[in-house]
C-alpha cells in the first residue's frame, strides 16, 4: 500500500517534470529530427492491418488463466499465480497508439531485422511484423503467453514472426552471437535496472548506425528512470527522445548527441 502510494508520487512527479520540458517542432534544430517529428511523432495515422485490434477486444474478454512467472525475480524459485488473460491483455499488452506509433518507427526505419523483448499476447508483435519483408524476433519467458502469441501468428499467417521462449538472461546472449546488423529494438520484458543495462548492452553491441532501440516504461518506477537517465548518456548513444511513456535511442554519430523531450 505504502510502496504503491510512493509509485504512483513518483509518477506523477515524473509526469509534471516532463510536462515542463516538454518541446514541440519548433525547438528542434536538427533536420533529422524535425523529419523524425514530422513523419513519425505528428500523424497518428496507421496504415498497417486494421483487424489486429479485433483481437485485442476478444482477449479483453478472455477468461482463460494464465500460469504467471515472476521471471524478474532474483531466486530462481519464480514465484508462480494465475491471471485471466482479460487482465494481461489489458494491463500488460501496449495500447494502441504505442503500438502504431512502433509501427510508424519501423516503417521510417525501413527496419529488416526487429527484435521485440517481451512478447506478453503478441499484439505489439503483430504490429511490429507488418512488413513482409522484415523478420521479427520476440523473446517470451512464460510458455503459456507463447502459446496465446503463437496463435494470433497463425491466425494471421506471419510467417516473418519467431518467438524466441526461454528467459532473456540466457536466451538474448546466445541470439546477440549472430552478427546480423539488427535494425530496431523494444525493450519491454524485465523493468528492473540491472536485466534493463544488461539487455541494452547486449543489444548495442548488434544495433545499426541508423538503428533505434526503444525502452518502455522509462519513468515506471525510480529504478527505471535511472537505466533509462543512464543509458541515453552512453558512449554509443548519440540521440535520445524522452516521450514519457517510452524513450527512443539513436546511435548514428553524426546526430551529435542531441535528447529531446516530446508527448505523443
Ligand atoms: C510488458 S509485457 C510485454 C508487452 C508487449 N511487448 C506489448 O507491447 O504488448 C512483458 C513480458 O515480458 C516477459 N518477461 C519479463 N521478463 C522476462 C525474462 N527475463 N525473460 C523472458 N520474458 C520475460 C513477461 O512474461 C511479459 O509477458
Amino acid at each position: 500500500m505504502q510502496q504503491s502510494l510512493s509509485l504512483n508520487l513518483f509518477r506523477a512527479r515524473a509526469y509534471l517534470n516532463h510536462w515542463l520540458e516538454t518541446v514541440d517542432e519548433h525547438s528542434i534544430h536538427s533536420p533529422f529530427f524535425f523529419d523524425f517529428y514530422e513523419k513519425v511523432i505528428k500523424p497518428k495515422t496507421y496504415t498497417g492491418q486494421p483487424d489486429i485490434e479485433a483481437i485485442r477486444t476478444n482477449l479483453l474478454t478472455s477468461t482463460t488463466q494464465i500460469e504467471m512467472m515472476d521471471l524478474g525475480a532474483a531466486s530462481p524459485h519464480f514465484q508462480s499465480h494465475q491471471r485471466p488473460l482479460s487482465k494481461i491483455a489489458a494491463t500488460s499488452a501496449s495500447p494502441k497508439p504505442l503500438c502504431e506509433l512502433l509501427h510508424r518507427i519501423v516503417t521510417f526505419l525501413q527496419a529488416r531485422k526487429i527484435v521485440e523483448l517481451g512478447t506478453s499476447v503478441g499484439l505489439t508483435t503483430l504490429y511490429l511484423a507488418h512488413h513482409p519483408e522484415s523478420r521479427v524476433f520476440t523473446f517470451e519467458g512464460n510458455k503459456d503467453l507463447v502459446q496465446v502469441a503463437l496463435t494470433h501468428v497463425e491466425y494471421f499467417d506471419k510467417k516473418n514472426i519467431t518467438i524466441i521462449t526461454g528467459n532473456i538472461d540466457q536466451t538474448l546472449p546466445d541470439f546477440i552471437q549472430n552478427p546480423t546488423k539488427i535494425d530496431f529494438a523494444l525493450m519491454d520484458a524485465n523493468h528492473r535496472y540491472a536485466p534493463t543495462i544488461r539487455y541494452f548492452e547486449l543489444l548495442a553491441k548488434r544495433i545499426q548506425t541508423k538503428g533505434v532501440i526503444v525502452l518502455d516504461d522509462i519513468h515506471y518506477s525510480p529504478e527505471m528512470n535511472r537505466a533509462w537517465n543512464e543509458i541515453r548518456r552512453h558512449p554509443l548513444v548519440y540521440g535520445s527522445v524522452d516521450l514519457f511513456r517510452c524513450g527512443l535511442l539513436f546511435f548514428d554519430p553524426a546526430l551529435n548527441r542531441q535528447h529531446y523531450v516530446w508527448s505523443i
